[in-house]
């Protein structure tokens, strides 16, 4: 079984450019240079240093005692929430700010749910002095207030989405509406492994620094390079792509996705996308996508603002429909309580996306001797709101 992207951009039957004709150009820009630009020692060699010394990678791979204890199993926590900015989204808009200079852009757009893939996109447009406009939903606006000041204060422009849900998938409208009417001078930097080939591909690949520095890591450790399990929480699914991709072709390594439950899987308020969602396009690529009977996106629901999300990315659609991961749902009560119970066993306040991926321990039960690796995605401070008011703090 093959979880690489082909030359026409799929995996298996999900992928592909679904795009209209005005960003033809743009999009086959990127396919044509993406994989040459990356290649690049010079590019590498910038990209590296910026990890090391400006996000502070290697993140850490931490043995969480209490709480492997607790579930009776080795729980190792891959801390992207350590990174520079909080979360793991920095790995992608480093790389693609980058490959954005090489190509002569002087303007970027992204979108946002959570804030965290913004607020890392302003950082690095702050960085390298370029012009940034980030599209966030309204209804996010509000929940992830401290990420939008974060934006501002870093010189980013913040664009309300007011249709629809007012969330992921309506900035995600907007920003590809603007790209439209700026094709030349104008990068759109995806924040997941969703989008138009190349994106989904370019994002994993920049991602995937997670499982290689896992693989070395758990070798110091454990003396071997495969955890027995990989968990991720999946909105469009970078961070799990990127804890995933040097484990896919590696059968004893068990691939875990968690979705967002939100109110119930069937209560017509989740994000649970494997679970309802069917085959259709989104966003420029053809994926598992939550619709109604006639082919009408529907609007998803979650606590988490970076796991409202209608569909996912090509190759977790691949991976579902292979079989070679597991997927489950996880309630917007199940999250929190999972958040709250990290916080007080290993002094970890996580990220609300995160928090789902560690809310897995209700839904698997691990052997005594097994190495579970979590993806601690990001850290909870921009959700602090959010468990005051469900916790009554
Ligand atoms: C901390 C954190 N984890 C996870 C996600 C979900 O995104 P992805 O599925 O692309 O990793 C987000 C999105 O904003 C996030 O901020």
């Amino acid at each position: 079984m093959n979880y690489q992207v082909n030359e026409k951009g799929y995996y298996g039957d999900f992928g592909g450019a679904y795009i209209p004709e005005m960003l033809y150009p743009n999009v086959e820009e990127l396919r044509t240079t993406y994989l040459d630009i990356m290649n690049e020692p010079s590019f590498k060699k910038e990209f590296d240093q910026l990890l090391r010394d400006y996000v502070g990678r290697p993140s850490p791979l931490y043995f969480a005692k209490r709480l492997s204890e607790k579930h009776n199993t080795k729980v190792y926590l891959k801390r992207e929430d350590l990174n520079h900015t909080g979360a793991h989204k920095v790995n992608n808009t480093i790389g693609q700010i980058l490959v954005a200079k090489r190509l002569g852009k002087n303007r970027i757009i992204a979108e946002t749910g959570a804030g965290q893939h913004g607020v890392a996109t302003a950082t690095v447009c702050a960085l390298m002095g370029i012009k940034c406009i980030v599209y966030m939903g309204e209804i996010d606006i509000k929940r992830q207030a401290p990420n939008v000041a974060r934006m501002k204060m870093l010189g980013a422009e913040v664009r309300p989405a007011k249709s629809g849900s007012k969330t992921l998938k309506d900035a995600t409208n907007e920003a590809i509406r603007d790209w439209i009417n700026n094709p030349v001078d104008t990068h759109y930097i995806i924040g997941s492994a969703i989008g138009p080939h190349p994106y989904p591909d370019m994002v994993t690949r920049f991602q995937s620094i997670i499982s290689e520095e896992i693989k070395w890591q758990l070798k110091e450790k454990e003396g071997r390079e495969h955890p027995d399990y990989v968990v991720a929480c999946i909105g469009g699914g970078s961070n799990a792509a990127g804890t995933y991709y040097h484990f896919l072709e590696e059968p004893s390594v068990g691939i875990i996705a968690v979705e967002a439950a939100g109110k119930g899987v069937h209560s017509g308020e989740s994000a649970a996308t494997s679970q309802l969602g069917k085959e259709g396009i989104i966003h420029g690529c053809k994926t598992l996508l939550m619709q109604t009977q006639d082919g009408q996106i529907t609007e998803p629901y979650s606590i988490s603002a970076g796991l409202d999300y209608p569909g996912v990315g090509p190759l977790h659609s691949h991976i579902y429909k292979t079989a070679r991961g597991e997927f489950y749902s996880v309630t917007d009560d199940d999250a929190m309580a999972a958040g709250l119970e990290l916080s007080q066993l290993e002094g970890i306040i996580p990220a609300i996306e995160s928090s789902h991926a560690l809310a897995i321990f209700n839904d698997k039960k691990f052997r005594p001797e097994d190495i579970v690796v979590i993806s601690l995605s990001g850290r909870g401070d921009k959700d602090l709101d959010t468990y005051i008011d469900y916790f009554k703090l």
